[in-house]
């Protein structure tokens, strides 16, 4: 029997119903469930936009005890509600069982950790270089936030935006992907019930023109953006010309190389974890799979041999490996870009447009042979396909590596600690990852790339403060 769940917006502590402007079904079984909800307009932007700006004046006079708490209940409850929130990620964005029960309880942790550093949001003072005048460095609330989050992490991403915004005092207008609305409204009951004061949190549902009127808001302060490419230029660009403080995070065309010393097993799990699972939809997932030419025949069989013993299937049952694409959208994008790569001449080694799935699967697909300057090799394919290169050596690698325009996660495999430290200082990525997959990262780490990846400052660990707060630099001569 089929779900049929009709969600609203939340302002200001309440359910705001509107004309159904979207609607998502179960990728992996469009019977199973249909989501409708509506699109926020600029009249409801500016509502949450006022709901948030209240609550930043009670948080301050709360203090930060009250928040503390409130975030860890906060992560309790994502806790103890593991396996709901988990089978709802599942039926929602296709991602599997395990991958989605990782994420909510990865949630939790996100929400405890800056429960912690609520309280440890821990100023300076020092001498000034006048004699009898001190100096102090203070971190304030920027005001209100505007957090615009994807669907590929439906329950995380979120956390990592929301749970630093309010442990250093912000307001939040929300706006997560009309793809993983069901999750982002399980998230925000949470929040809700957890004794923030009404309007801490604001959630405002829709696709891009919701977005473009949160953007447009006039009471935002600054807004924080995980998605595509192309959203976030158009995000960038909407915030600078209000002078608004931004924080993007998008895409990566990431590159694994693979040296003739790696540890070979270990190399094949990484580019295998890192191409394919959670269906190749992670921004830090591998596009490239640069390997030395010596063992390259070996690697690709190794690769062959380990990606047909994956079990693709529905995403609900706990032994499936991969799931479905997020939405048809979403198939119809990738199966378009790769039969565009197959018609530059490139036959894939396995998967393509030769291999028929239903609803929104898609098969692993690995191509050889791609040109450096190619579309394969340059841009973004955010599904399971990657490209294997080959190389004569190091050097050679670190260039192919570094020669594309983004820069979000690079990993190298390897037994050489020389050529490990090289790696470390010459990829041109924010993260580099030494004999692990691209994907995969600590939530009480910084996270972010460099060059067309990502702009603004790092999200996540202790770097978080930095976008959510304004230093203040105080002058004091007691007189
Ligand atoms: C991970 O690799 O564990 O959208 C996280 C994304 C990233 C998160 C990746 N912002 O895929």
């Amino acid at each position: 029997m089929s779900d049929r769940i009709i969600l609203g917006h939340h302002i200001a502590g309440r359910s705001v119903a509107g004309p159904a402007a979207f609607a998502q079904c179960n990728p992996a079984d469009p019977g199973d469930l249909r989501i409708e909800g509506p699109e926020a307009s600029p009249a409801d932007a500016d509502a949450a936009t006022d709901a948030a700006r209240k609550a930043v004046d009670a948080f301050a006079s709360a203090g930060v005890e009250a928040r503390s708490d409130a975030l860890a209940r906060i992560g309790r409850a994502l806790t103890s509600d593991v396996d709901r929130l988990a089978l709802l990620i599942a039926r929602e964005t296709g991602k599997t069982l395990g991958d989605s029960k990782g994420e909510v309880l990865r949630a939790a942790r996100l929400f405890d950790f800056f429960a912690g550093e609520t309280l440890r949001n821990i100023g300076e003072r020092f001498a000034s270089t006048r004699p009898g005048v001190t100096v102090e460095v203070d971190y304030q609330a920027v005001g209100v936030v505007a957090a615009i989050t994807p669907w590929n992490f439906p329950i995380a991403i979120p956390a990592w935006k929301i749970a630093p915004a309010l442990a250093f005092g912000n307001g939040v207008v929300w706006k997560p992907s009309e793809i993983s609305s069901a999750t982002a409204a399980a998230l925000m009951e949470i929040i809700a019930g957890s004794g923030l004061p009404a309007g801490g949190v604001n959630m405002l549902l829709g696709a891009g023109g919701a977005g473009g009127a949160v953007v447009a808001a006039s009471g935002i302060d600054a807004v924080t953006f995980t998605g595509s490419i192309a959203t976030g230029a158009k995000v960038r660009m909407a915030a600078a010309e209000r002078s608004i403080r931004t924080q993007l995070e998008m895409g990566g065309v990431n590159g694994l190389i693979v040296l003739a010393d790696a540890d070979f097993s270990n190399a094949v799990d990484c580019a295998v974890n890192g191409a394919f699972f959670a269906a190749g939809q992670r921004c830090t997932a591998t596009s490239r799979i640069i390997v030395e030419a010596s063992i390259a025949d070996r690697f690709i069989e190794a690769l062959r041999t380990r990606v047909a013993a994956i079990k693709i299937g529905d995403p609900r049952d706990p032994a499936t490996q991969v799931g479905p694409l997020a939405a048809p959208r979403q198939k119809q994008l990738i199966a378009r870009q790769v039969a565009d790569v197959e018609a530059s001449g490139l036959v894939p080694l396995f998967g393509g447009s030769a291999v028929e799935m239903e609803h929104s699967f898609y098969a692993p697909t690995l191509f050889d042979g791609a040109p450096a300057d190619s579309d394969l090799a340059q841009s973004e394919i955010f599904g399971p396909v990657a490209g294997v290169f080959r190389v004569g050596d190091f050097e050679e690698a670190m260039q192919l590596l570094n020669g594309n325009r983004f820069g979000l996660s690079a990993g190298i495999c390897t037994r050489s600690l020389l050529h490990a430290e090289e790696f470390k200082r010459r990829a041109r990525a924010g993260m580099t990852m030494i004999n692990l997959p691209t994907a995969g990262v600590d939530y009480h780490a910084p996270f972010g790339g460099i060059a067309a990846s990502s702009f603004g400052p790092r999200e996540q660990g202790r770097a978080a403060r930095s976008f959510y707060t304004n230093i203040k630099t105080s002058y004091q001569k007691p007189l």
